[in-house]
């Protein structure tokens, strides 16, 4: 069933949101080369709990993950895509990592990731940084009443795939409100004018994610938790959680 929220929930979710986003930048303030992953998982803690909101993912345990997650944020470092454990790996220079955490107050949850570079920076990943923020910017901007769920996916597979990446369809959006994970699917890739008719008071968590070697294979690591690309290509994953309004989509994960 899918939970359509009022204003007043939405707002709610505004202040999740923005402790997320508050995450996102201590995370990318503390991130060089030689911290680990699990100090970053270190920070996100501390800022979710001054601002007195709870983790969503710790002990979260969805049937994609081996055992309940161990940590607040989702550390995917090079070649990890999606869901990289908050590991005692140290950041190297040039490494490209993206930053997914999600926190409620009150019961209503947010969700967002962000991707950026540590150190020295390859072209090609700025480029592929860029591109994902664009197939993300286009999604959200298909997000509007009136228009259909796969409008969303068309919108993404467009830049994505027009600028050469690989996309895959198994981990998308989701609903978000109450749960974490709630309906409808968000589907990265879609053909428009199908699916879902969006209306106001959807409120969904948007998150594409791109392969930079064109493929879209991926497997799971033995840790049981990292999506790894198939062809070990790097990968970049960004979200945000978006409330549909009469007025057009309102981003709910930005400071
Ligand atoms: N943003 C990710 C998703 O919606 C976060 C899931 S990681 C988990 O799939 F730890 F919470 F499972
Ligand atoms: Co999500």
């Amino acid at each position: 069933m899918i939970e359509y929220k009022s204003a007043g929930e939405i707002a709610v979710m505004r202040e999740s949101g923005k402790v997320v986003a508050a995450v996102h930048a201590a995370v990318r303030e503390q991130a060089a080369v030689g911290v680990s992953l699990k100090e970053l998982d270190e920070v996100a803690r501390t800022v979710i709990e001054e601002a007195r909101a709870k983790a969503s993912f710790l002990g979260y345990h969805p049937s994609f993950g081996a055992m309940p997650y161990p940590g607040v944020i989702c550390t995917s470092v090079n070649g990890v895509m999606l869901h990289g454990l908050p590991s005692p790996y140290r950041l190297r220079d040039g490494d490209l990592i993206s930053v997914d955490c999600a926190a409620y107050i009150d019961g209503w949850h947010a969700d967002g990731t962000v991707s950026f570079t540590v150190g020295e920076p390859l072209a090609e990943d700025l480029k592929l940084i860029r591109v994902a923020e664009e197939t993300l910017a286009a999604g959200i901007e298909a997000a509007r009443p009136g228009a259909r769920m796969g409008d969303i996916g068309h919108a993404m597979s467009t830049v994505g795939r027009g600028a050469g990446y690989g996309m895959q369809n198994d981990f998308g959006g989701h609903g978000i409100g109450r749960a974490m994970h709630e309906e409808p699917f968000v589907p990265n890739e879609a053909r428009a004018g199908r699916g879902l008719r969006l209306r106001p008071g959807l409120v969904i968590a948007i998150e594409p994610s791109l392969m930079a070697g064109g493929g879209d294979r991926y497997y799971m690591s033995s840790d049981g938790w990292s999506v790894c690309t198939g062809d070990g290509s790097r990968s970049v994953h960004v979200e945000h959680t978006v409330a549909i309004t009469e007025d057009g989509p309102v981003i709910l994960t930005l400071p």
